[in-house]
């Protein structure tokens, strides 16, 4: 078991990776559900740039704003306490220069108090990652279906399905690891891939789609509670059907307020 009394930090995660301990990692968007996600031992908070489609109603994380994910990021950091807060940088934030980079997610860092940011893509991002780990900021990487490419990568699929684009895999992990990330997501990878990477670096993997050898797991949090119920796919488990318990609740209320039986003497004050 993880130690819940320290605050986790980048360092913790890589410890541990050597102890094979499993590193716990959920989607969080506001300061509500990090309350409840730290009280309930969650390692790491994504605040992850799928609020912009959870949250948001948008097709794609593609149209996510700087000023959106310091909005969010900002809130789950008010909530949380022991665990790790990781903001995802939106879509051309990082990708046009290391110095614009630098000056976002700096930003991100200084403006909401968060611990570290991700942000997508393997080889050519190297460069950026070091520039950011240089000046202080903790980098996880994301590899895999990386979301803010769905157009160039022609949709929501598996990557790394054969021997080249699996090369490729291996190699970008490589490279983020050697650029000095802390932790890679892999997305949506096949299992026996995503082992091999997880078994070649010193740096935590965190699967989400990618099988049981990761060394973490991250789901987001509206589709492994069920509250995302239009939404279902392989590789998400749903711990809870809370869409259905919000539908019943909220249908109980209308009826009785509808009925005058809500608000009753209980609830109302008699001077
Ligand atoms: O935006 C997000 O929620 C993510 C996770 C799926 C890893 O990047």
């Amino acid at each position: 078991m993880p130690d819940e009394t320290k605050p986790v930090t980048t360092h913790a995660l890589l410890a541990m990776k050597e102890r094979a301990e499993r590193i716990v990692v959920l989607t969080c968007y506001d300061a509500l559900f990090a309350r409840l996600l730290d009280a309930s031992g969650v390692d790491v908070l994504l605040v992850g740039d799928s609020v912009n489609e959870v949250l948001a109603g948008a097709e794609t994380t593609l149209s996510a704003t700087l000023e959106q994910m310091i909005y969010h990021t900002k809130s789950v950091r008010r909530g949380a306490g022991r665990a790790l807060v990781v903001c995802d940088m939106p879509f051309l934030t990082y990708q046009v220069s290391p110095q614009e980079a630098i000056r976002n997610c700096g930003r991100v860092m200084q403006e909401t108090g968060c611990q570290a940011v991700k942000l997508e893509g393997g080889t050519p991002m190297a460069q950026t990652v070091r520039a950011l780990v240089d000046v202080g900021i903790p980098v996880m990487g994301h590899l895999g279906l990386t979301p803010q490419s769905v157009h160039a990568l022609g949709g929501y699929r598996v990557q790394g399905r054969d021997e080249k684009t699996a090369q490729r895999l291996q190699a970008d992990a490589k490279a983020l690891e050697a650029a000095g990330a802390f932790s890679i997501v892999l997305e949506l990878v096949p299992a026996p891939v995503a082992s091999q990477i997880t078994k070649s670096l010193a740096i935590p993997t965190i699967g989400i789609g990618a099988g049981p050898a990761c060394d973490g797991q991250v789901l987001v949090l509206p589709d492994m509670l069920g509250l995302n119920d239009r939404f279902s796919a392989k590789f998400v488990k749903r711990y809870a059907a809370l869409a259905e318990d919000v539908r019943e609740a909220v249908k109980l209320y209308a009826a009785e307020v509808r009925e005058g039986r809500y608000p009753g003497p209980e609830h109302s004050f008699p001077k």
